[in-house]
């Protein structure tokens, strides 16, 4: 879905299109912290088996540039984006190791400037009016709305879409299925993203069925409230 292999930097509208199309794909986000290397295949096996293609793999531990690549690899059918990209030097180790979108818990203006003149597409971490002009001012229109549930959770997202109605969000932090919905009501909301489909004492005892079951009943959720990206 996403070449990162030109020498140019596509621009920022064509970045947006790229965010649309894999967020209209993944619909819900799962938020992967590997604890052991082991885990990375099946835990993103599981994941896809019960309908969830789009993966952000974190850089919280020592695993996530290795799951990056390694998935890149061996699960090419997948979308791996590389989150919790925190500077310059980050975002360089994950164009390297083959990510293909970025996402931050928050944004500085250096991070924001420095992937204007990436290959890969950037959502940035907002939590406020102010962060997500500053974004603006530079072109981004897409952004993820974190921590979205501890900030005001869907209310502050209606609020925002006020002044800001040609930008929209992937909300991540906090999100479960009873209040699911409330995200997906607001026109918004690009897709969602979340950690509770894979629990971590599912993962740490490889229940990967329970963890495909309960990819699996997300996606009917969000089906049952509409079909929403
Ligand atoms: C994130 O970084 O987006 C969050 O860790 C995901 O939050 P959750 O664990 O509350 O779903």
């Amino acid at each position: 879905m996403i070449d990162n292999d030109n020498s140019q930097p596509p621009r920022m509208a064509e970045k947006i299109v790229q965010i649309d199309q894999l967020c209209a794909r993944a619909r819900i986000m799962p938020v992967i912290t590997i604890a052991r290397e082991t885990d990375i295949l099946p835990l993103a096996d599981a994941l896809a088996e019960g309908g969830l293609s789009v993966l952000e793999i974190t850089l919280r531990s020592a695993h996530g540039l290795t799951a990056i690549r390694r998935l890149r690899k061996e699960r090419p059918e997948l979308c791996v984006g590389a989150g919790t990209v925190l500077d310059r030097t980050m975002l360089a180790a994950v164009e390297e190791a083959g990510a293909q979108f970025i996402v931050t818990p928050g944004s500085t203006t250096e991070l924001l400037e420095a992937a204007l003149h990436s290959p890969l597409p950037m959502l940035p971490g907002v939590s406020s009016a102010s962060e997500i002009m500053i974004g603006y001012a530079l072109g981004y229109r897409r952004f993820k709305f974190f921590p979205a549930e501890l900030c005001g959770g869907a209310a502050v997202l209606k609020a925002l879409g006020g002044p800001f109605g040609d930008v929209r969000f992937c909300p991540t932090g906090g999100i479960n299925p009873d209040n699911l919905h409330r995200y997906v009501a607001q026109p918004n909301v690009m897709c969602v993203g979340g950690t509770w489909m894979f629990d971590s004492a599912w993962v740490t005892a490889g229940d990967w069925t329970r963890i495909r079951q309960c990819s699996q009943e997300a996606v009917r959720l969000l089906d049952s409230l509409g079909e929403k990206g």
